[in-house]
């Protein structure tokens, strides 16, 4: 028995290994949990039993790595295949990876590296999103990813080409609102033009998280709290987008739950009262 796909709303974690027994013995005020794919691919063993307690209890969205989208190697179509499995037995309300390609020639490079803004690539990566919806029989969310490196034959900046990609490939945005503030500061771009270019319409889930700051530049490490900076671009995000989905990634420095609930009220209320300026 699982709860209802339908219910994916509000505000949301990525469930961690380390808060397993916690949440299933505490039951915290979430309205949903991402989990990361690639931990229950295999069918079995302990991850996929307390992803299965959990989720009779909490809606899922499944968010992945592996895709590599971006990459002109073929499509895997066995991690394809397990993606699909795993879907077919927890019912995610949505399923996302990122828009960036992992590696070429059968190599994983285990990064998320940005792909160049050109219009070759919008079809090159549409085509393969197309590909795969229709290989999952449903909708697909991309995530913006931070980058430190930009290509000199990029043609438009990385909103247009977002927003073309999901215009192409008629699928859906994962927005990470810590992903366009670091590359923001990393390509000194202005994050406002980031979210004005996006098309609402498409944007199904937000992500927030904390960088390390090393000055000349902004790592995404996904290890400390969310930023004032980010959660000010957090509420422009939601004036703008609306009630959408929102998130805290936490993936290294893992504090106990009670402490990332915290972050979770505080995005609660960073976006009602986004809301309610956005309603006057
Ligand atoms: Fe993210």
């Amino acid at each position: 028995m699982t709860a209802p796909a339908r219910a994916f709303g509000g505000f949301g974690l990525g469930l961690r290994t380390d808060h397993y027994e916690a949440i299933q013995e505490t039951r915290p005020k979430l309205d949903w949990l991402e989990i990361l794919t690639e931990n229950y691919l295999v069918p079995g063993g302990p991850p996929l039993a307390h992803l299965e307690r959990i989720r009779a209890n909490y809606p899922v969205v499944m968010h992945g790595v592996s895709l590599s989208i971006g990459s002109t190697d073929p499509l895997d179509l066995d991690y394809l295949e397990q993606v699909r499995a795993l879907a077919r037995r927890i019912e995610p309300a949505l399923i996302s990876d990122h828009l960036c390609w992992t590696g070429s020639a059968g190599l994983n490079m285990h990064d998320l590296l940005p792909v160049p803004h050109t219009e070759e690539a919008v079809a090159h990566i549409a085509e393969r999103v197309r590909r795969v919806q229709e290989f999952l029989g449903r909708r697909i969310a991309l995530e913006n990813v931070s980058s430190y490196v930009d290509y000199s034959f990029s043609a438009v900046p990385e909103w247009e080409f977002l927003a073309a990609v999901a215009e192409a490939a008629d699928c859906d945005i994962l927005l990470d609102v810590n992903n366009i503030y670091v590359s923001a500061f990393n390509h000194e771009f202005d994050a406002l033009d980031y979210l004005a270019a996006v098309p609402p319409k498409c944007v199904r889930q937000f992500h927030l998280a904390g960088h390390q700051n090393n000055g000349s530049h902004i790592i995404d490490t996904h290890d400390h709290d969310v930023i004032d900076p980010v959660w000010a671009l957090f509420a422009e995000a939601v004036r703008r987008f609306g009630p959408v989905p929102a998130m805290i990634e936490r993936d290294a420095n893992i504090p106990p739950l009670p402490e990332l609930l915290r972050e979770v009220d505080r995005m609660r209320a960073v976006a009602a009262q986004a809301l309610a300026s956005r309603a006057a």
